[in-house]
């Protein structure tokens, strides 16, 4: 079947063959391992291009109905494993058109009019990005609302907030977990713009230079769910932005989740006990009896690295390329599956990481009245009663932190007595400042943590996600 057995080369493009691929040629030159997952979305593009075809009067009413229902096989026999795919044919185009040939005899020839495989592969790869920047966007939504849950049960718990991973300012665990939502939130965003601008259809493009049947591209394009055709068939068949956008968009999505990931690694530690990471999230050591690690979140921190790295590989394949189609091109193909594929796991590591596991409340607030994180408040409140400069009042917060540090004792410690050697127009007030659950809900102006401010965040989002 595979084979034209007058020449031994490709019964596709053999005409002008002597003879066959050498086995490495075949080797190098294959894509069907790979590119058989564009299956589905060959066979759809391959469908609206035959109905357009007779539309317009190309073929007859007839091959194409011969190609519809031959394609339709054909599609159930891959989704039933039933395929047979074959090396020699090198591809999915080659793959699916062989086959079709099989089954419906030399209509399945026609298929291929006013077509090239540059602008169907264009096609079948936008198709195959396009769902996974949607199934991107729901599994980044879904991670949203597992954050937003947690928000919304300790929208006003207190935990230290960290600059320099040093304590710095109480904040709320809310307002932690909306920081989180608000970064995917971009993402989201991020696909929804790439998803734009990669609907455009490069079918009808043919080889580079577009075709002189009477095609009707409009058609095709709206059939497949494309806002409108590509306008220059060169740029169409030799554009592979939407993989790259894809790819970026990925790449910054992992970041956030690596970033994510490492707080969960740390909070889940003996020394933090944040966060208690639930059983089915977590895994055991072959030794150590006691031990129960995060890795989930280890493994979707070092995700990153395959996802930059495809964003890295393709972007090397594509730089330097001529106009229009190279077979360089083919390489973008295992970088963006292994990528998607990578990515949907991580948000969906992540969404059930972060919906089963428990916020320690104790903890969270223990820890956050450690390591003087109020004493912005002193200084401010030195600010605000005192009159004091705010370098004056920094220096004076400053004398009264050493002051605890060598006694061993948190600011709220000190006597009025002591902190009046420091400045003697300190009062009792000032004790008011010192607790963390003031501190945090002092903090109101916009975007702040106190927890009003947070429920406000949590409300916007819940409208958003639903
Ligand atoms: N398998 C090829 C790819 O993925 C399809 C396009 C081949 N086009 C060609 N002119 N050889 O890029």
């Amino acid at each position: 079947m595979t084979d034209d057995k007058s020449s031994g080369s490709n019964a596709m493009w053999g005409g002008r063959f002597a003879s066959g691929p050498d086995a490495i040629m075949e080797a190098i030159n294959a894509s069907i391992d790979f590119d058989k997952r564009l299956a589905r979305q060959d066979i759809e593009g391959s469908r609206a291009h035959a109905a357009m075809l007779a539309a317009t009067g190309i073929i007859s009413t007839a091959d194409a109905e011969a190609i519809r229902a031959g394609l339709e096989t054909i599609l159930a026999e891959i989704e039933s494993g039933r395929f047979q795919f074959s090396t020699g044919l090198e591809d999915i185009h080659m793959n699916v058109e062989a086959r079709l040939r099989e089954l419906i005899g030399d209509a399945a020839g026609r298929l291929h009019t006013a077509r090239s495989r540059n602008d169907q592969v264009a096609t079948d790869f936008r198709l195959w990005v396009r769902d996974q920047t949607d199934a991107a966007i729901a599994g980044i939504e879904a991670v949203q609302r597992a954050l937003l849950e947690q928000a919304e049960a300790g929208a006003d718990w207190v935990m230290p907030g960290f600059t320099h991973l040093q304590v710095a300012q109480p904040v709320t665990w809310g307002h932690h977990m909306m920081a989180y939502v608000e970064m995917l939130g971009r993402d989201a965003g991020r696909f929804c713009d790439a998803r734009a601008r990669m609907n455009e259809c490069p079918l009808g493009a043919a080889a580079l230079a577009g075709t002189s049947f009477p095609i009707d591209r409009e058609m095709t394009a709206r059939a497949l769910g494309f806002d409108r055709p590509a306008a220059n068939s060169l740029d169409a068949v030799s554009d592979r932005d939407f993989a790259l956008e894809f790819l970026a968009a990925a790449a910054i999505t992992a970041m956030h989740l690596s970033r994510l990931s490492e707080e969960l690694v740390i909070w889940s530690s003996a020394q933090f006990r944040f966060v208690t990471l639930s059983d089915r999230f977590s895994t055991g050591s072959s030794i150590m009896p006691q031990k129960k690690n995060p890795d989930a979140a280890e493994l979707i921190r070092a995700k990153i690295g395959r996802i930059l790295g495809a964003l890295v590989a393709l972007f090397t394949v594509m730089k330097g390329l001529p106009l229009a189609y190279s077979k360089d091109m083919q390489e973008d193909k295992e970088q963006v599956f292994d990528a998607a594929d990578t990515l949907l796991l991580s948000l969906a590591a992540m969404e059930g990481m972060v919906r089963d596991m428990t916020a320690n409340r104790e903890a969270l607030e223990a820890a956050a009245a450690a390591g003087f994180s109020t004493a912005t408040d002193l200084a401010d409140w030195l600010v605000r009663r005192l009159g004091l400069p705010f370098r004056d009042a920094h220096h004076v917060t400053g004398a009264l932190v050493r002051m605890a540090e060598e006694r061993g004792v948190d600011l709220a410690d000190l006597s009025l007595a002591d902190m009046q050697t420091v400045h003697p127009d300190i009062t009792e007030e000032v004790f008011s400042v010192l607790g963390v659950r003031n501190s945090v809900e002092s903090r109101t102006s916009y975007g702040g943590t106190a927890p009003s401010r947070v429920r406000e965040q949590i409300a916007r989002w819940r409208e958003r996600l639903g």
